[in-house]
């Protein structure tokens, strides 16, 4: 059994094979009614709980469609409506759990939620998103890069804005698919040093730089995110944009990229803020792409989770 709760933590080889599996489940689709299922039945007879402390649109679908897609059957949970939502310990919620469903997948706050879920469940536990990371969303971003412009080893991405969960795990997948990364924000919203060292110590050139349009020469990907994320506080959401404006990903930003350089947003976003829809419904976009390689990649983790 393994549980999938962030990319630093899981063997890069494994991590290839399911980027491998996930390109392979996608190609035997292709064509295919959504609702149809896979020719491999991997989860006939699973039960999967989906937990929901957070809104979400593609966390939610892409996990229940995989699910079904597979064979098995999901039950969607919002944390407000469990007894974990009123004072029910993790410890006791997992232990629980575990005795109904084969498998958890939740999407919480603190990063401590998902970790102890994972202590005292007997069950594969998969981080949907928390606060710190967002591991299945940049699955997702790893296979779209290579659809498009095949390995994403040696490349260059820039992450324009908040050094935010989704930077962190890029920072992650950077040290363990071999690319390099350089952020470009303001001082105040920098990625955790402790992820910037991670992925530098695997053999990834992690550059900080001020200025986007420095940044961006010579990327092969620029990727934004929204500059207020959910856990991020309402009232910090004026000195955020003030801070962000500079690094919105705009058509000027982009020409001084490569050329063929790709643009990816994990969604949802606040169009003409952190992106422009110049450059979200460009030629070089391909967030739509991402949105269903979650429903790929998740299913590749799924079965790496329950090794079938
Ligand atoms: N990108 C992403 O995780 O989207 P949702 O918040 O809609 O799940
Ligand atoms: N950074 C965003 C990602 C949403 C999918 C958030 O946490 O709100």
């Amino acid at each position: 059994m393994n549980h999938f709760l962030d990319i630093h933590k899981t063997d890069a080889a494994d991590l290839r094979g399911m980027i491998d599996n996930a390109d392979a489940m996608k190609q035997a689709r292709l064509g295919r009614p959504k609702a149809a299922p896979d020719d491999e039945q991997p989860l006939a007879g699973r039960m999967v709980a989906l937990i929901f402390e957070k809104p979400s649109t593609r966390t939610r679908v892409s996990f229940d469609v995989g699910v079904r897609q597979m064979g098995g059957q999901t039950m969607v949970l919002s944390g407000k409506d469990m007894q974990l939502g009123h004072g029910e310990t993790i410890a006791d919620t997992a232990r629980v759990l575990s005795r109904y469903v084969d498998m958890i997948m939740i999407r919480t706050f603190d990063e401590t939620i998902l970790t102890e879920m994972s202590e005292y469940s007997d069950v594969p536990v998969i981080n949907g998103l928390t606060d710190r990371t967002h591991p299945c969303q940049i699955m997702a971003d790893v296979l779209t890069f290579e659809e498009h412009r095949g390995p994403i080893a040696g490349k260059k991405v820039v992450w324009a804005g908040d050094g935010n969960n989704v930077c962190a795990s890029f920072l992650h997948a950077a040290g363990q698919f071999g690319f390099d990364l350089t952020f470009t924000g303001p001082a105040q919203l920098d990625p955790e040093e402790e992820f910037m060292g991670l992925a530098r110590q695997k053999g990834s050139r992690i550059v900080v730089e001020r200025d986007a349009y420095k940044a961006v020469e010579g990327a092969d990907l620029v990727v934004a995110d929204t500059w207020v994320s959910m856990h991020d506080s309402q009232s910090a959401k004026e000195r955020r944009h003030n801070l962000l404006r500079p690094y919105q990903v705009n058509a000027d930003l982009m020409s001084h990229a490569k050329p063929d350089a790709l643009f990816m947003h994990c969604l949802p976003a606040h169009r003409e803020e952190e992106a422009t829809s110049e450059v979200m419904d460009g030629p070089n976009s391909v967030i739509f792409d991402e949105a269903e390689n979650r429903l790929h990649a998740q299913k590749a983790v799924m079965r790496w989770c329950l090794g079938v």
